[in-house]
């Protein structure tokens, strides 16, 4: 083996987060994917938001409808009612016939709150604000939710819900409305070598974590984020070979489409 001590994870054990839920399996933000993620022993499930015309928090990776609905138009045009009638699943099935279930044709979008309803806390929550500047209110309307299923106070600093953006005012906006909710910076392509500690003191000031684009980060760059303290989460990790590179990086956690790989490959480490 390596003469290099392996840093322990700052928060315990190295997390596997089902990305849009078990995506690789199942229609990506569907109640299906992310049961299907629990089930895979995932700790955490992704989820991606966008809001409807009346202000409505939705799982939804696009702004659009298009490519995980049989609509078409964007999320912000729909009111929930309209966007309830759109069909989550069966695109997945003409996809990935392989992969198809008759179960998924006919699957809705779900909101924030019928995820909490379904999971209660008996599963971890990884919240993503897409396109803050589109959707004004979206991080009150997230912490409002939170609350009402008892995810802030003590489940909010011990990591029960770990909310991400791309976008830093997004995550300096909740920072200031509830700061012990753990942050996690997400950066598609991260300043390596020296000036990545610029780019990180900047990120320690309000977020715990980064979460890196894995396709642009090296080992270098997830030794000197462990060495400033912060988590480190790459996305999005789909084979058995990444996932072991990523491991002897030394990454805390990562998400994938597959949870049941990284579990195995877990398992083995
Ligand atoms: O949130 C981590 C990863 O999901 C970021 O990329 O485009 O899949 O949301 P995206
Ligand atoms: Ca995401």
């Amino acid at each position: 083996g390596s003469a290099q001590a392996k840093l322990p994870a700052p928060e315990g054990k190295i997390v596997n987060v089902a990305h849009r839920g078990a995506s690789g399996h199942a229609p990506e933000h569907t109640i299906a994917s992310y049961e299907l993620g629990i089930a895979m022993k995932a700790d955490y499930i992704e989820i991606d938001l966008q809001m409807t015309k009346d202000d409505v928090l939705v799982a939804m990776h696009d702004q659009a409808v298009n490519r995980t609905t049989n609509g078409s138009g964007y999320v912000r045009d729909y009111m929930l009612e309209e966007l309830k009638k759109l069909d989550a699943g069966s695109w997945f099935n003409a996809s990935f016939p392989e992969k198809a279930k008759p179960e998924y044709a006919g699957l809705q979008v779900p909101t924030l709150e019928e995820i909490f309803q379904r999971f209660g806390r008996s599963t971890n929550y990884y919240i993503e604000t897409k396109s803050p500047a589109a959707y004004p209110g979206m991080e009150e309307k997230l912490l409002e939710l939170m609350e009402k299923y008892h995810l802030t106070g003590e489940n909010g600093r011990s990591g029960k819900v770990i909310i991400q953006s791309f976008h830093p005012e997004s995550l300096l906006k909740i920072h200031e409305l509830q700061p012990d909710i753990p942050l996690v910076q997400l950066i598609s392509r991260p300043e390596l070598g020296k000036k990545a500690n610029e780019q990180l003191e900047q990120i320690k000031q309000y977020a715990i974590g980064v979460g890196p684009n894995f396709s642009n980060i090296n080992k270098e760059y997830v030794q000197t984020v462990r060495g400033h303290g912060l988590l480190i989460h790459p996305y999005t990790v789909n084979t058995e070979e990444a996932m072991k590179t990523a491991l002897s990086w030394g990454v805390t956690g990562l998400f994938t489409d597959y949870p049941d790989v990284f579990h195995k490959v877990m398992k083995k480490h």
